[in-house]
């Protein structure tokens, strides 16, 4: 078990374009795959990208809780960065338009490698997102409402899912990370960039961050 380190918001890895995995299954990327978990696990977030931890490779990992599950989490819990979906007025991270408040299903822990993501409409959503390489800050940055992903497991296989809501916010943040790509660099209104701690402090109310 490894934990790494997480490389902040000014670092240059976090803005170069990663470099394409050729061999899925090997074991260099089994044991870089296995540190990040137990760096994600670690750091109590939804996603985490390999640049993050200082490797420029394209390689994500992301766990979607269900609608349900966040929500009585985010109620258990007391304010505390962690997680990627908060669900506290205003600063839910499922967005503020009614598209991204249906009932989600879970997204079970997914690696993705050499992952594309492909909009299925023009639509977009605004929602509140937040990154452990830009600790302590959320903001509301407008995604795709709906994409299509496809990428390789660790045995090499393909795996092509669509997403919507959440799920497909998730997953633009994280393959953002692959092309040297923040979500402040995403945001249309920068005057929503905010400390999590000062959004907890005025709402009363847990904040999550990825
Ligand atoms: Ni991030």
């Amino acid at each position: 078990m490894a934990i790494l380190k997480i490389a902040r918001m000014g670092h240059p890895v976090l803005k170069r374009v990663a470099e394409p995995i050729s061999d899925p299954t090997s074991a260099e990327v089994r044991r870089l795959v296995s540190d990040m978990l137990d760096t994600l696990e670690d750091a109590d977030g939804t996603g985490l990208a390999a640049p993050q931890v200082h490797v420029p490779r394209r390689i994500v990992m992301f766990y979607v809780a269900g609608t349900r599950a966040r929500r009585a989490a985010a109620a258990d819990e007391p304010a505390k960065a962690q997680g990627p979906s908060g669900t506290a007025p205003p600063t839910s991270m499922e967005g503020k338009d009614e598209g991204e408040d249906e009932d989600e299903p879970e997204v079970p822990l997914t690696v993705l490698i050499n992952p594309l993501v492909e909009p299925l409409s023009d639509e977009t959503a605004v929602g509140w997102e937040s990154c452990l390489s830009v600790p302590g800050l959320a903001g509301q940055v407008p995604r795709h409402r709906a994409v299509r992903y496809r990428g390789l497991n660790l045995r090499g296989e393909e795996i092509v899912r669509e997403a919507r809501g959440f799920h497909a916010r998730v997953v633009q943040h994280e393959c953002d990370h692959l092309d040297g790509v923040l979500y402040p660099q995403r945001m249309s209104d920068l005057s929503t960039l905010a400390f999590t701690s000062e959004m907890a402090a005025r709402t009363g109310a847990p904040v999550r961050e990825e």
